[in-house]
């Protein structure tokens, strides 16, 4: 089984570290926040906050997501979200999908067929990778890293400047999301045989080496 898990919450890096080890080991990539985001973006546009519904809408919906780490790619029901879901109202909205177990299931079952289509390698991140979707992973990391730290780096990503302003606004929107994600999924401590990287004072290549490192041991 040829499959890397990583977990964290948000600002830690896992999106870009995750894609650039799979860019180098030439295994495929797998961002399960997408699908999340792809189905509240769904529940947004049609107005759905139901927990039933939302349940019905993520049964009923036609996910493709792509694990191509070089063109990330998601649709749902033909449409071309890619870009929809990263914005805030999406990401503010998230939990009206995450947070409901069985819509949750029906992402977790989706996320295992995408694992078992690549047997050739797959580097899977989200926040139940570790401990729920793939738990027998050979290699399972956990990337935390000192909160202001990861304020800085998502305020850099989403608005081009870590300044006063922008952290504000980044703290409030990742703080609440944090809150609100770690009642659904525990990814704020490592479970047992989960490696944590801390990259509080770690660069993004050597973060990229570090799990490059757990992949050689564990091969
Ligand atoms: O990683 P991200 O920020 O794109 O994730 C978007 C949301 O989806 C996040 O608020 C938590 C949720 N999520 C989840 O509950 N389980 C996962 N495996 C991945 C993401």
């Amino acid at each position: 089984m040829r499959v890397i898990a990583i977990d964290g919450p948000s600002g830690v890096g896992k999106s870009s570290t995750s894609k650039e080890v799979a860019r180098r080991l030439g295994w495929a990539y797998l961002d399960t926040g997408a699908m999340y985001r792809a189905m509240a973006w769904l529940a947004l546009s049609r107005g759905v906050s139901d927990p039933g519904d939302v349940v019905e809408l993520v049964r009923g919906a036609d996910l493709e997501i792509s694990t191509d780490p070089d063109g990330f790619r998601i649709e749902v029901d033909g449409i071309d979200v890619t870009e929809e879901i990263r914005t805030d109202a999406v990401s503010a909205g998230v939990q009206t999908v995450s947070g409901v177990p069985e819509a949750r299931e029906e992402l977790i079952e989706k996320q295992r067929e995408a694992i078992a289509e690549k047997p050739a390698g797959i580097v899977v991140e989200g926040r139940d990778i570790t401990t729920v979707v793939a738990p027998d992973a050979p290699v399972r990391i956990l990337m935390t890293a000192d909160e202001d730290v990861r304020i800085a780096r998502r305020a850099g990503e989403n608005h081009g400047t870590a300044d006063a302003e922008a952290i504000a606004a980044t703290r409030a929107l990742v703080a609440d999301r944090d809150a609100k994600d770690s009642q659904t999924t525990s990814f704020l401590t490592a479970a047992d045989g989960v490696h944590t990287l801390d990259t509080t004072h770690v660069s993004f290549e050597e973060a990229v080496e570090a799990v490059l490192a757990l992949a050689k041991e564990a091969a």
